[in-house]
């Protein structure tokens, strides 16, 4: 499929897929993929790394801010760095998804990402996912799509993703982070994860990602009337 160059934003719920999909969306129609959410968790780690953010979820917004302009956050093949570091794993963990929630909901923060966001994006076909994307980040982007799915089937997924990586998490407390942060999400001051009136919503309750990556093979098929 010949593809011009698009941004598409993919928003919705922590734990809906999100990343999966764009990144499986992004390899099959040939994309640039850009997890703004993992620049949030960036921040988040350089945050509690650098003692401006404590266990207690005590932020110190001043310093956190006057730190940043030093710190290079950047992506790389094989994902998020911090200079030279390689910061994945670690962002991935549930001290840095229970403190993310309020360091996303800093304006200052969010302005400094989204800057990013738009260098790393210039120019390319990309596929970004988030909460903000088609709302903020990219409100004229070519296609938006909003993704929901059941809160105990998110929970349940996060919950074998992390034994996968060999935490032992206890499924109430993977609920509870996760109800927790569709609720700061959805009601900050700034950029609050809300569906944009012209996406597509993608319910994936019952879905495979085989489906879902076909759906979406419609919707751009249709959408720039690209044929086979
Ligand atoms: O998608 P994720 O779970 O990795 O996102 C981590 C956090 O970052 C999540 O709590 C919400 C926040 N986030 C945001 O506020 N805006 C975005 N565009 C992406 C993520």
């Amino acid at each position: 499929m010949n593809v011009p160059d698009i941004i598409i934003a993919v928003d919705g719920y922590s734990s809906t897929g999100k990343s999966t999909f764009a990144k499986l969306a992004a390899g099959r129609f040939g994309f640039l993929y850009l997890d703004s959410g993992a620049m949030y968790r960036g921040v988040t780690l350089h945050a509690m790394e650098s003692g401006f953010a404590g266990a207690s979820g005590s932020i110190d917004t001043a310093g956190l801010l006057a730190s940043l302009d030093g710190v290079d956050l950047h992506f790389e093949a094989d994902g998020l760095h911090i200079g030279k570091r390689l910061i994945e794993p670690l962002i991935r963990s549930l001290e840095v998804s229970s403190l993310v929630s309020p360091v996303a909901a800093i304006p200052e923060v969010r302005a400094w990402v989204d800057k990013r966001l738009h260098l790393f994006s210039e120019g390319g076909r990309v596929i970004m996912d988030g909460r903000d994307i088609g709302t903020t980040v990219f409100p004229n982007a070519e296609l938006k799509i909003f993704m929901t799915a059941d809160p105990m089937v998110r929970a349940r997924r996060r919950f074998d993703e992390m034994v996968a990586k060999g935490e032992s998490p206890s499924i109430d407390d993977v609920y509870k982070n996760l109800l927790e942060r569709d609720r700061i999400d959805s009601t900050r001051e700034t950029s609050p994860l809300t569906q944009a009136p012209d996406a597509f919503v993608l319910d994936n309750t019952d879905m495979t990602l085989h489906e879902e990556i076909v759906w979406l093979q419609g919707l751009i098929q249709g959408r720039f009337s690209i044929l086979g």
